[in-house]
């Protein structure tokens, strides 16, 4: 969808929908108001007849609205004054596109950005308006035998006020643009079922995004090259596989050669079935969703590359399938990781850990300025925080500060939990340097704690996404999170450097 700014008369812009935002039932927005004069006091003629339920998100189109060149007016109701937030803003946004996919025009100018809660700069509002609107566009269709008629809607265009600067609004839509592309591929990634979407496909991922922006180099490290390096833990999970792993490295110098890269870790399980300590059967299909960490890098890779970042950036991306077999882990294995720490495997459906301990350790070859990995990794993070908020785990406070701020300006927040010392002798071994579980009391902390011991040369913060990373029930399916936190992460830092 191409998107564009456009400033001036409202009444006076040609267009297939101009779309107005209206408050409760019948206060008119800034931009509502213009229209309304122009049009001779017709808007607010209709509103006071009651057809507008003052209910965020509800709609009313209007033909043929005297003294405009526009050829519908699309009415939106953004709620009432006192529950203006950002929610109700995002709610308008998207019943809104939902309407103009429905009529099927093929552009329509957008004006209720500038209507947005006074919490959003105008910058930020532009950018949902973006965002929420792309994001709605999503479907999948991949593996669906009947594709439906592609969007109507081929241009949107953004009414800019007078006052607002064109620069800032233009590099609003670039951000919103890139971010929405970004969600999308990890939304696409997480979708795929396991049968197509395996660790050979994510390097082929890896490679595609390679092609489409030559900026990124990428490596792929076979298993004879992490057995070479000494990968056990690694290993031990995707010998019980039929599907080779791979160890994606991808590589984006966007910054002066010598500047320490920020490093990417996504936990890239292509299907956890748990192994030899196998899940129960309901609900397991969703452990096909055990790679959204690792989706969630390459989207926001996409994302940062598609900016031109200023930023030396490194994704790397363990992958692999968990499942039961011959060679599998078993339950009081213990295996020797790249660090050289060994770990007696008491549950093999803590696999993640295993996987990304011999890729956090593998990051020190890069000095990073830190490193942030993501991963689907407990089940206690998902009933600790529900599908609102994921888990973050860091001894950083700035990094902390950083990621938590991010979170909330990208409304893909994140909520700190503990990673004390006290808790490091839940995973004691009687046999091995430590195990790969604690107890169930803390399973999310418990989890950090282990990858902190594979973390101690960088800078490092932890994303428990278990819970955020998809829906379920109706809406089952990906949710791209948490790749708007990284990218507004990722912004600030190229701002602060730049
Ligand atoms: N991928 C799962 C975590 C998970 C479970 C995410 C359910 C989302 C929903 C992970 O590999 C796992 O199985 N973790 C175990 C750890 C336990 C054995 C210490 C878990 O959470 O049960
Ligand atoms: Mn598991
Ligand atoms: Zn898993």
């Amino acid at each position: 969808m191409e998107l564009s700014i456009k400033s001036g008369d409202l009444a006076a812009r040609r267009t297939p929908c101009l779309m107005l935002g209206v408050i409760g039932e019948r206060q008119l927005t800034e931009p509502a108001r213009l229209v309304d004069q122009a049009s001779g006091g017709y808007l607010t003629q209709i509103l006071a007849r009651g057809d507008l339920d003052g209910e965020a998100g509800r709609t009313l189109l209007l033909h043929e609205v005297p003294g405009l060149k526009a050829d519908r007016v699309l009415l939106v109701a953004l709620g009432p004054q006192d529950k203006l937030d950002r929610k109700s803003y995002h709610k308008a946004l998207a019943a809104a596109f939902l309407r103009l996919a429905e009529i099927r025009v093929k552009e329509a100018l957008c004006t209720l950005h500038a209507s947005a809660p006074p919490s959003l700069d105008f910058a930020l509002a532009l950018r949902d308006a973006v965002t929420v609107t792309l994001d709605k566009g999503y479907r999948y269709e991949a593996t669906k035998s009947e594709k439906k008629p592609p969007l109507a809607l081929a241009e949107l265009q953004f009414w800019l006020a007078a006052d607002n600067p064109k620069s800032l609004a233009k590099e609003a839509l670039r951000r919103g643009q890139a971010l929405a592309a970004g969600v999308s591929l990890a939304k696409e990634l997480g979708n795929l079922p396991g049968n197509i979407c395996t660790p050979g496909y994510l390097a082929d991922q890896a490679r595609v995004l390679a092609k489409a922006f030559p900026a990124l180099k990428v490596e792929i490290l076979e298993e004879d090259d992490m057995a070479k390096l000494g990968m056990g833990a690694l290993l031990s999970v995707s010998r019980g596989s039929r599907q080779p792993a791979k160890l994606i490295v991808m590589n984006y110098r966007g910054d002066k050669k010598d500047a320490k890269p920020l490093v990417l870790v996504g936990k890239g399980l292509t299907f956890d079935a748990g192994g030899i300590s196998l899940k129960p059967g309901p609900d397991m299909d969703q452990m096909k969703f055990d790679m959204c960490g690792a989706a969630s890098v390459l989207g926001a890779l996409r994302a940062a590359l598609e900016l031109k970042l200023p930023l030396n950036l490194i994704g790397v991306i363990p992958a692999s399938e968990n499942l039961p077999d011959g060679a599998a882990n078993k339950p009081g294995d213990i295996v020797t990781s790249l660090s050289g720490q060994t770990i007696e495997i008491l549950n093999t459906d803590a696999e993640g850990r295993l996987i990304l301990c011999d890729a956090l350790t593998y990051c020190e070859r890069f000095e990073p300025a830190a490193v942030i990995d993501i991963a689907t990794l407990t089940g206690a993070c998902a009933i600790a925080l529900g599908k609102v908020a994921s888990g973050l785990f860091t001894a950083d406070e700035a990094l902390a500060a950083d990621l938590l701020a991010a979170g909330e300006r990208a409304n893909d927040r994140a909520w700190r939990l503990p990673l004390w010392d006290d808790y490091q002798p839940l995973l004691d071994s009687n046999f091995a340097d430590m195990a790969n579980v604690g107890p169930r009391e803390g399973g999310a902390i418990s989890g950090a704690c282990f990858l902190s011991r594979y973390a101690k040369k960088f800078p490092w913060a932890h994303l428990d996404i278990a819970g955020t990373a998809w829906l379920t029930g109706k809406e089952k399916g990906g949710t791209g999170r948490p790749v708007p936190l990284l990218v507004e992460f990722l912004l600030q830092r190229a701002e602060a450097a730049g």
